[in-house]
């Protein structure tokens, strides 16, 4: 049943899977956050791992960076492991004034200057969606837990250094709150597989403000998001 991606059996992952983009963040979280852990995937070092949470199956994998990574595990992981739900566990680059280093967003929709959509033949552009189940069970944790976030549109971007462009601004203008470069495929995948899909972000950087995360608030905002995954998973 393996896939040229992934060497995991069938019924090697749980229903609901956490990605956060490096594999090494993945086998961390399995680590502090499971119990009962297998290590189901090791091809190309993207670790892919299956335990529990609170006694509930979860499994938790790396997606690697930009779009057309995390459409390969998540196309794989919807399509051929019948896995239902993938949550996107990340960070971003804030955009807005009102979102400040350390706040947790959730992509409600993404933004996009890559060709990824290209491939279902629209005639114009399509605009991927989280499952609205999955972010109102999100929410509602991260509310109950008191941390700021905020819920809206991020831009999946292509480049992470970029030439010449004021793109950014244009996007702002428009009320992107922040900048990354996933989830744009995990959501269109989703649509295109019926599958659920949520991208939950901490903004480690801001594109308009010299603000910087230290290492013990990097540590803190990504313990609050994960929290808040996991407990959305098992929901
Ligand atoms: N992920 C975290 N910060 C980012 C940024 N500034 N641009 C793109 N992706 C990011």
């Amino acid at each position: 049943m393996a896939t040229p991606h992934n060497s995991a059996e069938k019924g090697d992952f749980a229903k609901t899977v956490l990605m956060p983009g490096d594999p090494l963040r993945a086998k961390f979280i399995a680590e502090n956050f499971l119990t009962d852990v297998k290590c189901v995937n090791e091809v190309r070092g993207m670790l892919g791992f299956t335990g529990k949470y609170e006694g509930k199956e979860v499994s938790v994998m790396g997606h690697g960076m930009g779009i057309p990574s995390i459409g390969i595990y998540t196309y794989e992981l919807f399509n051929f492991y019948d896995v239902d739900n993938i949550i996107r566990v990340g960070s971003a680059g804030g955009m807005q004034d009102d979102v400040n280093v350390r706040d947790i967003i959730f992509a409600m929709g993404a933004h996009t200057d890559s060709n990824y959509g290209f491939q279902f033949g629209l005639p114009g552009t399509f605009c991927p969606t989280a499952t609205y189940d999955i972010l109102e069970k999100a929410v509602n944790i991260a509310r109950e837990k008191g941390v700021r976030y905020h819920v809206g549109n991020v831009l999946a971007s292509d480049a992470f250094y970029k030439k010449n462009c004021d793109e950014a601004d244009r996007y702002r203008n428009l009320g992107c709150l922040a900048v990354e470069m996933e989830t744009v495929a995990l959501y269109m995948n989703a649509a295109e597989a019926k599958k659920n899909a949520l991208t939950i972000l901490t903004v480690s950087d801001h594109l308009y403000k010299t603000e910087e995360l230290s290492a013990i608030e990097r540590q803190n905002s990504f313990t609050d998001m994960m929290e808040i995954a996991l407990k959305t998973a098992i929901k």
